[in-house]
């Protein structure tokens, strides 16, 4: 259980720790269910700004129990046996051994947790993931620590996905500048001189959008991913990002379980959470619980923008191939930010009602699409014809 009372003033870190979980928690039960052994490497482990002495409201705890309760149960329909191993990187000496001393308590699963650099453990956690599946999160505090190029050997492991804080706030803010060192640590961070020149011109959420897009395709290409979609994270207290969650996989299933999963509850959770955390701001003490409904304002904004994306994007490629597997449709509205399969169901729906599309390959009397089933969406004259 997350519990929201120790997150006041953090909705940013229970945000995050929402998508985390639930992602781990789906991931393990779909992964895991043929057994074998499944590794979680946080290369940024903390603690840090925990409130639970007992570090519950921190990556490595969370992640530890939902892989362990995902285990437990697969465990109990009698599917074959799962090993979880853990692998925790941390810098500061002593949030390091507070953790160690915490994961005395652990049981039933492998855990270690290192002390320093995470760019001197590379190696050590190659070593770690071995040919096992691994889920390598990599959470700092800034854009420095984890250059691409040093970062490449894991996003290259053939059986891994990756999920990175994008600190989109700093970046934004200092991407563009002049100094020496600024200009380095984004090239380390890009992996190459080339970056800036693909938000020349833009401003606002545009050029946010093309930084952390950039930014994805860098991850993309260093680990031949076949996707890499970015979750936004918002200032609980101002409309702004505050980071970007990029989620690197070379499966649709695992772009699934991020979007529909993970994503698309932790959208209403932040909704709700900043909500309250301007009310708490108006009365100071009022803890978090979430018993308002939140007021859409920009998180709704936001949905739209890049459902409308999407739409153009599915629209021009509908256009142009006329008859398009449900299938693919799918992975294409993925890669947007808040989209998710329902929504775009909703969408096809609402088009197959206005006589713009058909739908090809539908068992007798199911109206609705699915995925995997061979399922086509056809474009009509209606859409040809229209430009909107
Ligand atoms: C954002 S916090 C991690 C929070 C944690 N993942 C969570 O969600 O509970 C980043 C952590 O990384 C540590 N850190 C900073 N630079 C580091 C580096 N180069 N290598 C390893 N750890 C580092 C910091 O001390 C801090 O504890």
């Amino acid at each position: 259980m997350l519990d929201p009372s120790w997150y006041g003033g953090r909705e940013q870190t229970y945000v995050k720790h929402f998508v985390l979980k639930h992602y781990l928690q789906k991931l393990t039960y779909k992964l895991g269910s043929v057994g074998g052994t499944l590794n979680y490497v946080d290369c940024f482990a903390g603690p840090w700004q925990h409130a639970s002495e007992d570090l519950e409201d921190t990556s490595p705890f969370i992640a530890i129990r939902e892989l362990c309760t995902a285990r437990d149960a697969l465990r109990e329909r009698g599917r074959p046996s799962l090993k979880i191993r853990c692998l925790f990187i941390e810098k500061d000496r002593k949030a390091c051994s507070l953790l160690n001393d915490r994961l005395q308590a652990v049981q039933d699963v492998e855990v270690r947790a290192l002390n320093g650099e995470f760019e001197a453990h590379v190696d050590a956690i190659r070593d770690f993931a071995g040919n096992s599946f691994t889920f390598f999160f990599i959470d700092p505090t800034g854009w420095t620590g984890y250059p691409l190029r040093t970062i490449a050997p894991l996003l290259r492991h053939p059986k891994c996905e990756v999920l990175i804080n994008f600190m989109t706030q700093f970046v934004v803010r200092f991407i563009d500048s002049d100094k020496v060192e600024d200009r380095e640590s984004f090239r380390l961070l890009f992996g190459s001189e080339d970056y800036r020149e693909h938000w020349a011109g833009l401003s606002g959420l545009d050029r946010e959008d093309a930084i952390v897009s950039v930014y994805g395709r860098r991850v993309k290409d260093a680990g031949d991913f076949k996707f890499v979609g970015p979750s936004i994270v918002l200032d609980p207290l101002d409309d702004r990002s505050l980071f970007h969650l990029i989620y690197a996989t070379r499966h649709i299933e695992g772009l699934r379980v991020f979007r529909n999963d993970a994503e698309r509850p932790a959208s209403r959770i932040q909704a709700e959470s900043r909500w309250q955390a301007r009310e708490r701001r108006k009365s100071p003490g009022q803890t978090l619980l979430f018993e308002k409904p939140a007021s859409p304002g920009y998180s709704a904004n936001l949905q739209h923008r890049y459902h409308e994306q999407a739409q153009d994007h599915l629209m021009t490629i509908l256009r142009n191939e006329r008859r398009v597997e449900f299938d693919r449709l799918e992975k294409e509205a993925l890669l947007f930010p808040l989209m998710n399969t329902q929504a775009l169901k909703d969408w096809l729906n609402s088009l197959k009602h206005d006589g713009v599309v058909e739908f090809e390959g539908l068992e007798p009397r199911k109206r609705a699409l699915k995925s995997g089933k061979g399922h086509y969406v056809l474009i009509n004259e209606k859409g040809l014809g229209s430009e909107d």
